[in-house]
């Protein structure tokens, strides 16, 4: 009991000290929490103004709206499946001409031909097995060069038929990763950037993953190829915005397509986690000139905040 007399004796005048010390600065301590309170304040102000920036536009989207922004024709990567293919319909909806390219020329040939009958637009396709490297991009450039490309979707990709420490990856499933996913989708907008900044207009969008914004172990270079693209994607932007040119990432989660389904049976089934591609294109799609990173789906964009991502600079 003395001994914490003692203390307390000792500590009192260290106390007084603080709290006069506090006192003196305690205006300076109320303008920083306010400045702290008008930050955080200005952050909810903005969110609500890009949400309802984001309604009205999809509200007012005019079916010719993406056409007179953008242009006429649009290029989608990997577009027989999945969420290309989604895309390729969804612009088609709005009007625009389709080139699809991937690698399969029937499968090509038949989603062509659906496309322009269901949505009165034109359509064409160029086959291309991205994973062949460096030497398929000069027949590409070669088709798209009389086009005048208004909307690029880099959308082909591959990922491992289910989760893999790195050093069980074959070898050939990381070239591929490398050559589809990081090579082709680099090599298309080197082929498409240069046509839109002489028109000074154009949006190219880059189907990344939300694994480009969290750490994914035994998916971890399906991931890296993804933060590749992510990265890729902002810093286009800032080079590439002041030219007329919208550049956008779309990040989501688990989307009901074939590549997932080796995965887990549990993906075959869709549910508010993992949406249809058509329901992903649909929203993503009408995300076009607003924000330049996108999940695609309300409960993607949750997941990836839950998740805790490395990191946040999107407006979705
Ligand atoms: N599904 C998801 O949960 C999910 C989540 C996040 C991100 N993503 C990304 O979304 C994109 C599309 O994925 P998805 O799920 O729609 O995949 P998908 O259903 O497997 O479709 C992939 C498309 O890419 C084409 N493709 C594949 N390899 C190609 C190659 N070597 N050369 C040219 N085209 C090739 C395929 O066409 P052919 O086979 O006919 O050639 C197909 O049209 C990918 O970049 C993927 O990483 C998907």
């Amino acid at each position: 009991m003395e001994l914490v007399a003692v203390m307390k004796r000792a500590l009192s005048p260290l106390y007084e000290e603080i709290l006069q010390a506090y006192r003196n600065h305690l205006e300076l301590l109320a303008v920083v929490g306010a400045l702290y309170t008008a930050q955080k304040g200005l952050n909810v102000l903005c969110g609500c103004y890009r949400a309802i920036k984001f309604h009205i536009s999809i509200r007012m989207f005019s079916k010719t709206f993406l056409a007179r922004q953008y242009g006429g024709w649009a290029v989608v990567t990997g577009a027989t499946d999945g969420i290309g293919k989604a895309y390729a319909e969804e612009l088609a909806s709005f009007g625009i001409n389709i080139i699809l390219i991937s690698r399969n020329r029937d499968k090509l040939q038949t989603v062509s031909e659906s496309i322009a009958t269901t949505y009165g637009v034109k359509t064409s396709f160029i086959d291309a097995d991205f994973n062949k490297g460096r030497e398929v991009f000069p027949a590409i450039k070669e088709a798209l060069k009389d086009v005048d490309v208004g909307i690029l979707v880099n959308n082909a990709g591959v990922c491992y038929e289910y989760p893999q420490y790195v050093t069980d990856v074959p070898e050939d499933k990381i070239w591929e990763i490398i050559n589809v996913n990081i090579a082709a989708t680099t090599m298309m907008l080197h082929i498409v950037l240069p046509g839109m900044v002489q028109r000074k207009k154009g949006a190219i969008i880059n189907v990344a993953s939300a694994s480009a914004r969290i750490i994914c172990p035994q998916l971890a270079i399906y991931g890296a190829s993804k933060t590749y693209l992510d990265n890729l994607t902002e810093a286009l932007y800032h080079e590439y915005s002041s030219k007329g040119i919208f550049i956008q990432s779309l990040t989501p989660v688990f989307v009901a397509t074939n590549m997932i389904r080796p995965m887990c049976t549990f993906f075959k089934r869709t549910s508010i986690l993992v949406p249809l591609a058509k329901d992903t294109a649909y929203k993503a799609v009408r995300t076009i000139g607003l924000c330049r990173r996108t999940t695609g789906s309300y409960s993607h964009s949750l997941q990836v905040r839950r998740s805790g991502s490395k990191v946040n600079n999107s407006g979705d």
